[in-house]
C-alpha cells in the first residue's frame, strides 16, 4: 500500500514522507514547527534545460542563482548547528558550481569539504599499479559510461561536485564509517591512528551509474550510493533526520532506508513522488539511470 500523500498546509510534518510541495515554502513550515535537520543532501536542477515536467530548467542565469540562494538561506534556518549540507552540482556549465559556491557563502555557509564525484574513468596500463590485484594486460581499464565524440572543443564530462557545507566549517565527521579497508594490511598498527582495518577514503568518489536498458523515469538522478555515503560521512546518530529538498524519484529516501535513518523530502512533480513511493515500498526495482548521451 502506498502511503497517503499529504497536501494541505497546517498539518504536522512527519518523517519518512515525500511532500508534493515547493521546498522553500516547505522549509518555512519547518521553521514554524521547530523542525531541525541533521543532514541535507540534494541535487537541485542545474539550469541545463532538462525536461522535468512542471519545473522550468531554463531560467535566466541571475534568476536561477537568486532562487538557489533563497534555497540556501532557507536551508540554513532548518539545519542544526552541527548539521551538514551536501550539495551535488554538475558542471556542464563549467562556471556554475563556483557561482553557486559564492551564493552559498553569502547565505553564511562555510565550505568544509569538496568531494569529486567521478562517474566514469579510464586508467592507462602504466598507471594501474602492480600490487592492487587489477588485471594488467597492457590495455586500459575503463569504468562507467562514455559518450561518443560530439564536440571537438569540450571534453566529455565525467565528473560532478559534491560541496560539503557546514555552519562553522569545523564539524566533526565520521571518515572511517565512509572509509575503505587497507589494501596493504601491514599499515594497520604502523601509524598511531591506524588502529583498525579502515582508512580515510578521501575526496574522490568513483560511483558509476548503473546501466539500464529500459526507459528512464527521470532525466537527472544520482545513484543511491551517493547520498548514502554523504550521510555516513556526516555520521549516523540516533533519531537523526535527513532532508532532500529536491527528492526526484527518491534516491535519498532509499539511502536513508538502507541506513535506518529518518528522512523528509519535497518534490514539486507529483509523478516522481509516485515512482519514489513505489521504489521505497519495493513495488518496483530501484532501477536507473543515466545522462541521455550515455553509451551503454
Ligand atoms: C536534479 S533533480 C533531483 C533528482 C534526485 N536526486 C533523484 O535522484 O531522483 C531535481 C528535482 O527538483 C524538482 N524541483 C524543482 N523545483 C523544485 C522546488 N521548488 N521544490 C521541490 N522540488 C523541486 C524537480 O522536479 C526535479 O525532480
Amino acid at each position: 500500500m502506498l502511503r497517503k500523500r499529504v497536501y494541505q498546509l497546517n498539518r504536522q510534518i512527519t518523517p519518512n514522507q515525500i511532500y508534493n510541495e515547493d521546498c522553500i515554502r516547505f522549509m518555512q513550515e519547518m521553521n514554524d514547527q521547530g523542525i531541525l535537520i541533521d543532514v541535507i543532501v540534494t541535487s537541485p536542477p542545474y539550469n541545463t534545460n532538462k525536461e522535468y515536467g512542471i519545473y522550468n530548467d531554463n531560467k535566466e542565469r541571475g534568476d536561477y542563482l537568486d532562487w538557489l540562494q533563497n534555497v540556501a538561506v532557507k536551508s540554513f534556518s532548518v539545519l542544526k548547528d552541527s548539521g551538514s549540507f551536501f550539495l551535488n552540482i554538475g558542471n556542464r556549465d563549467p562556471q556554475l558550481p563556483f557561482l553557486i559556491l559564492e551564493r552559498f557563502k553569502q547565505a553564511d555557509y562555510k565550505l568544509q569539504n569538496t568531494i569529486h564525484w567521478i562517474k566514469s574513468v579510464s586508467i592507462d596500463p602504466e598507471d594501474i599499479g602492480r600490487n592492487n590485484g587489477l588485471r594488467n594486460n597492457n590495455d586500459n581499464i575503463s569504468i562507467g559510461h562514455f559518450s561518443p565524440i560530439v564536440s571537438d572543443r569540450y571534453l566529455n564530462n565525467l565528473h560532478e561536485y559534491i560541496f560539503h557545507f557546514t555552519k562553522t566549517g569545523n564539524i566533526k565527521i565520521d571518515k572511517l564509517r565512509a572509509g575503505v579497508t587497507y589494501q596493504d594490511k601491514t599499515n594497520i598498527g604502523r601509524w598511531k591512528t591506524a588502529i583498525r582495518d579502515k582508512r580515510d577514503r578521501g575526496n574522490v568518489w568513483l560511483i558509476p551509474h548503473l546501466t539500464i536498458q529500459e526507459s528512464r523515469p527521470h532525466p537527472a538522478v544520482f545513484p543511491v550510493k551517493l547520498p548514502q555515503r554523504c550521510i555516513e560521512l556526516h555520521g549516523i546518530k540516533p533519531n537523526m533526520l535527513v532532508y532532500d529538498p529536491f527528492m526526484g524519484i527518491g534516491n535519498t529516501a532509499i539511502a536513508c532506508g538502507r541506513l535506518g535513518v529518518n528522512y523528509i523530502g519535497t518534490e514539486i512533480e507529483e509523478g516522481y513522488i509516485k515512482i519514489a513511493e513505489e521504489r521505497i515500498s519495493g513495488k518496483i526495482d530501484t532501477y536507473l539511470h543515466g545522462d541521455e548521451e550515455d553509451l551503454i
